[in-house]
């Protein structure tokens, strides 16, 4: 892994550290539902408090274009920020850039935090704009770039700001690299990659780089059913994207090529319909009758999948093997996330988890506290997995 600057690089007390973080959480009727990104930035805002850093916090929410939406503003994430640090006070400022922003800044003592409204009320953040950039850039001496979740984009507060000041990666942003890096940068082999979700075409590129990169690719969700029906097998009802035949013989043709095995479903669990109670059966991958549809993978599959990975030294998980939302079809995904927990507990496998419905498939399970390493990364996550560079891991190592 290339290198960059960490904040053990800078001597930040008495330093204004503007930090970036993505506080990008979900909320439903004004309350966040899952603080997962507040809380995992706190070990690097107790390190700069400890630092004795001036702390200024740059995030964005939500996608407001370019303009002030009151709905989007961060006011909210004050208050649970103050909770995960204990009930700190953190002030705010009701723009990220120009005068009250800057006096807010100059009124920090030492260890204080400020967090700064939404970035994206700004067109400039998005356009990556130097102007707005250095706007940003007169709030600070030092920039912490924390916000791996959004370093697929680049930004101004992602990638311009990082070459106006000195730029180090904080702690969350280390962990993510470095857990990424042991996963598929330089992994203990056999290394395996379990690949769900709903459709093969958001995933080509990503399936395409994971053949030429694991050892074991098993695909599971609606994915799979692709890659049966381009097989010449029938898959009744089941959601299947017909048109991309051709592309997931490609893909299994390359997988042959470079030695990947490929795991598909090899029994599976079908329904009239989806929905809760339903009645169901199981049945071969190659029995699945003309009025059904494929809702999950079955248990000998899930077995097989489980077997298999007691032979893996990594696992790389993204997506989960059924409609995990809706009981009974949450069973091969839990199965199979119990197996991987177990194994990583006796400490014969390293897993490392991400991207989209990902996590809530794992804390359905059970096993978020088990994996080696969850992400906090959704598009992030994919398009690493998809062997893409991030602008805002890139351009850290650029000015390191
Ligand atoms: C995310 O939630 O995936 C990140 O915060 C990036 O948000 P975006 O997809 O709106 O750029
Ligand atoms: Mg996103």
């Amino acid at each position: 892994m290339s290198q960059f600057k960490t904040i053990d690089n800078f001597d930040l007390n008495g330093k204004r550290v503007l930090v970036r973080v993505d506080f990008n959480v979900p909320v439903v009727d004004g309350k966040i539902s899952d603080n997962s990104r507040i809380v995992r930035v706190i070990p690097t805002l107790k390190d700069l408090k400890a630092r004795g850093a001036k702390i200024i916090l740059m995030a964005h929410f939500g996608r407001p274009k370019g303009k002030a939406v009151p709905e989007m503003s961060l006011l909210p994430v004050v208050a649970g920020l103050s909770e995960a640090l204990g009930g700190e006070k953190i002030s705010f400022a009701s723009d990220c850039i120009g005068a009250e922003a800057a006096a807010k800044v100059g009124a920090l003592g030492e260890g204080e935090i400020l967090l700064l409204e939404n970035l994206r009320f700004h067109a400039g953040e998005e356009a990556n704009d130097s102007v707005f950039a250095a706007e940003l850039a007169k709030l600070g001496d030092v920039y912490i770039n924390d916000a791996f979740s959004a370093a697929h984009r680049a930004h101004a507060s992602t990638e311009a700001l990082a070459r106006l000041l000195p730029a180090a990666a904080g702690r969350l942003m280390q962990m993510e690299l470095e857990h990424l890096e042991q996963a598929l940068g330089q992994p203990k082999r056999p290394v395996a990659a379990l690949v769900g979700g709903a459709k093969v075409s958001t995933k080509l590129d990503l399936l395409g780089n994971l053949v030429g990169k694991v050892d074991v690719l098993v695909i599971g969700g609606g994915m799979a059913n692709t890659f049966l029906n381009a097989q010449g097998i029938p898959v009744g009802r089941s959601l299947c994207e017909h048109e991309m035949a051709d592309t997931a013989r490609t893909i299994l043709k390359e997988a042959e090529q470079r030695g990947c095995k490929v795991i598909l479903p090899s029994d599976v669990v079908v329904a009239a319909g989806l929905s809760a109670g339903v009645a169901t059966s199981v049945v071969a991958a190659t029995a699945v009758p003309e009025n059904e549809m494929i809702l999950d993978a079955g248990p000998a599959s899930a077995q097989e999948i489980a077997e298999e990975l007691k032979s893996c030294k990594t696992l790389v998980w993204n997506g989960p093997l059924g409609c995990f939302e809706t009981e009974p079809f949450d069973q091969a995904t839990n199965q199979v996330a119990r197996a991987a927990a177990a194994l990583t507990k006796s400490g014969s496998l390293l897993t490392v988890a991400g991207g989209g419905d990902t996590v809530s498939a794992l804390i359905h399970a059970g096993v978020e506290q088990d994996f080696s390493y969850i992400s906090t990364a959704g598009g992030a996550f994919l398009e690493w997995l998809e062997g893409k560079t991030l602008p805002g891991v890139q351009v850290l190592q650029d000015v390191a």
